[in-house]
Order: structure tokens, then C-alpha cells, then sequence
């Protein structure tokens, strides 16, 4: 493998992993994923850019077969996926030192066993010269761990962004294509963004007085779009949500999905936009990007041993954690003899800053009063939509 010139003086060395189809050993790769490194060679010094995952270290030794030397390790992020190689390159080039902020030190030393004497520590907006190209440093903290920040390369207007901006897909073509990547990065954005948008509000701001030409983040393909990239981050983590409703259900007899259907048909009806989830089989990725710009999340759930269904649950606990902007959430479902499905789902989404509208939970098979009950939900919903945009 041979560095992939992406500017003057500016590598990519992409280690594709298309085989891959879990992260963390929960989010779903439909597409595979990338770990990026970069190499800047300055006309005294060169910078590595991040690493790749220890597991295809290999790859990246190949690009590096005729590097003879190494100064500088750039890490921006401590997460195995891109420091994990990081002990593997200071062997082959021990003069090298590890340039990161005090947090990211502290974890590496804590993940890698890194020695304290092999970094080098920067603060926010600090500098370092390669050479007729100079990097800088600046602090992007929670995107998606306390230590995260970027690396700005001021005379190619290259912007390292490790997991910021990113896409889990495995690509061949060294930059972006529009149409292809906005459903890759949306999932990304949604399982590991999403949480943390107040910070990325801020951190949008704070990129948005720098003129970027390329976006090079550690997953997915090189962004050659950076408008692009920024308004597609802009629209999901800052602006309002849209007049969209996320249903997602189980059910177990049938009951359950007669009520799902009849909401989601009032629903569309009314000019509400529905992503109806079956959780049967349960896509975390898809709930997450479902998600992004729903304004209302309904969970369909029968009763099982007096509470909601598990993976009913299991949705519910997601959700959670992915902190959506949602701004009204409802349960709906049936039961047999008795139970608190309701108080299951309510309790498991402290999270969601959302109004709670009336939950229809019914005994046995709906009955035309029932589906009755369902149409004031949806007409509820729609009186709540009405001045949100599609
Ligand atoms: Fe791609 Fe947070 O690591």
C-alpha cells in the first residue's frame, strides 16, 4: 500500500475494514468501516495523524515501509479505534513523541501503558511547526470522549477531525460522494454524536472561523465538501426537530400491531412524516438515525410478566442514551390480565426532555372504542406537529 496524496505535503493511509459488521460490540457496520491515519511531511519534520485499530495495525505498517522517520504522533483521540497502533509505531520509531492535550496523555498512559516521557503535551490553539506546514491544536471535548480535539493544518486548510465528521464505510474513493456518505455519517452522527449535541453546537461555532478545503476525519472518506459536511452537522444537532414521528413496537398476538397501524395510518394522513421501527429486529443504527429528527417517539409494546416487553425495553434504554431532541414521547400496547408496561418505559427515559402524552394501553384485542382512544393520540400529535417543518 502506498500514501494517497490528498494535498501538497498531505497522506492519507486508510485502513479499510470492510468485514467488519460490529462496533464496540453493539453498532451495527452494514458498510463496514475505516480506520484513518495521515501523514504531513513538513520540509524539517513529519507528522502521523492518529493511528488505526491494533487489529489491522499490519495495514498500516505498509503504508509506512519506506517512512524512515517519524517525529511527531499526533493523537486525537484516546479510543483504541485510532491509539491503539500508537505503541506498535513508537517501537519502530522511538524518537518519535506523542502530541496530544493532558487529557488524552492521561488516558493513553491509563489504555496503551504509554510512557510519560514519550509525549508531548499541547493546550488549546497551541502550534507546531513541521516545516512550512504548521499544525494546530484545538480542544473539541466530547465528541465522543472528554479528550477529543482536532488538528488544524493551517497552509492546506486541512482540518483532522478523527471521530468528528466521520462515517462508518469502507470506501475505495479517497473523497466523499455526496449522496453516498450522508447515510453512513448520519449513523455515525446518531450513535455517537447525537448524545453530545449542546457540545457540538459549540464546536461548530468554534470551526466555523476557519476557511476548511478538506475534512479529514478517522472513519469513512476524505471531505473535500466541507460546507456540505458542516450543514448536514448543523441540521442534526442544532436545528429544531421535524414534524416526524418514530414509532417502534413489538407485538407478540397481533394486538399491539393493530394499534401501531392505526396511529400510523391517522398519523400519515395528517401530513406527519412516520418511521415505523418493528423491533423483532432491532437495527441499532436504524433507531438511532430514525431518531435524529423526530419530534415524537411512540413505543408499541404487549405486557410480558407484568411489564413492557424486553425488547421493548431494550428500545426504550436506547433511546435514552442517544438523548434525542424528541420533544413529546407515548406508549401504547396491550395486556392480558394486568401489569406496568407503562411505568417500565417512563422509568427507563429520564433522558428525553419530553411531554409525555396520554399512553393507550388496552385489555386484550382492540375494540372499535380503543382504536377510538389511538385517534386522539395521533390527533394530539398532529396539534402538537403543527408549526414544525417536514
Ligand atoms: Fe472512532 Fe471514538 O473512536
Amino acid at each position: 500500500m502506498k500514501p494517497v496524496k490528498i494535498t501538497e505535503g498531505v497522506y492519507s493511509l486508510r485502513v479499510n475494514h470492510f468485514n467488519r459488521r460490529l462496533f464496540d460490540s453493539l453498532i451495527p457496520l452494514p458498510e463496514g468501516t475505516s480506520y484513518n491515519a495521515y501523514l504531513v511531511r513538513g520540509s524539517e519534520k513529519t507528522a502521523l495523524i492518529d493511528s488505526a485499530d491494533p487489529e489491522k495495525a499490519g495495514v498500516l505498517f505498509d503504508y509506512l515501509k519506506d517512512e524512515k522517520k517519524i517525529d511527531y504522533i499526533v493523537s486525537n483521540h484516546a479510543e483504541q479505534d485510532h491509539s491503539g497502533s500508537i505503541p506498535l509505531v513508537l517501537e519502530r520509531y522511538p524518537e518519535a513523541k506523542v502530541v496530544t492535550n493532558p487529557k488524552c496523555k492521561e488516558l493513553l498512559m491509563t489504555h496503551l501503558h504509554i510512557p510519560a516521557d514519550k509525549f508531548l503535551e499541547v493546550k488549546d490553539g497551541d502550534t507546531l511547526s513541521l516545516g512550512g506546514k504548521t499544525l494546530e491544536f484545538i480542544y473539541t471535548p466530547w465528541v465522543h470522549w472528554p479528550e477529543t480535539m482536532v488538528t488544524w493544518l493551517r497552509e492546506e486548510k486541512c482540518l483532522f477531525s478523527c471521530d468528528f465528521f466521520g462515517s462508518h464505510l469502507a470506501a475505495g474513493e479517497l473523497f466523499s460522494e455526496e449522496r453516498q456518505v450522508y447515510g453512513p455519517m448520519k449513523r455515525y452522527y446518531a450513535e455517537i454524536m447525537m448524545p453530545f449535541r449542546a457540545n457540538i453546537k459549540g464546536h461548530l461555532e468554534k470551526l466555523s472561523k476557519y476557511d476548511i478545503s478538506f475534512i479529514a476525519p478517522s472513519h469513512g472518506p476524505v471531505h473535500n465538501n466541507p460546507k456540505f459536511v458542516m450543514d448536514i452537522y448543523r441540521d442534526w444537532a442544532v436545528s429544531e426537530p421535524r414534524n416526524k414521528a418514530v414509532v417502534a413496537y413489538i407485538s407478540m398476538h397481533g394486538s399491539t400491531y393493530m394499534l401501531v397501524n392505526r396511529l400510523v395510518s391517522r398519523l400519515q394522513e395528517a401530513g406527519v412524516s412516520v418511521e415505523k421501527l418493528n423491533l423483532d429486529q432491532l437495527d441499532e443504527g436504524r433507531v438511532a438515525m430514525a431518531l435524529v429528527d423526530a419530534a415524537t417517539i411512540v413505543i408499541g409494546t404487549p405486557t410480558v410478566l407484568a411489564g413492557a416487553h424486553p425488547k421493548a425495553v431494550y428500545a426504550a434504554h436506547l433511546a435514552n442514551l442517544l438523548r434525542p431532541k424528541a420533544r413529546f414521547v407515548s406508549v401504547i400496547g396491550s395486556f392480558g390480565w394486568g401489569g406496568r408496561a407503562v411505568e417500565t418505559i417512563a422509568g427507563l427515559i429520564p433522558n428525553i426532555k419530553a411531554e409525555v402524552l396520554k399512553p393507550v394501553m388496552i385489555k386484550g384485542m382492540p375494540t372499535g372504542a380503543d382504536l377510538i382512544l389511538i385517534d386522539e393520540l395521533a390527533a394530539l400529535i398532529v396539534e402538537k406537529h403543527k408549526d414544525l417543518k417536514h
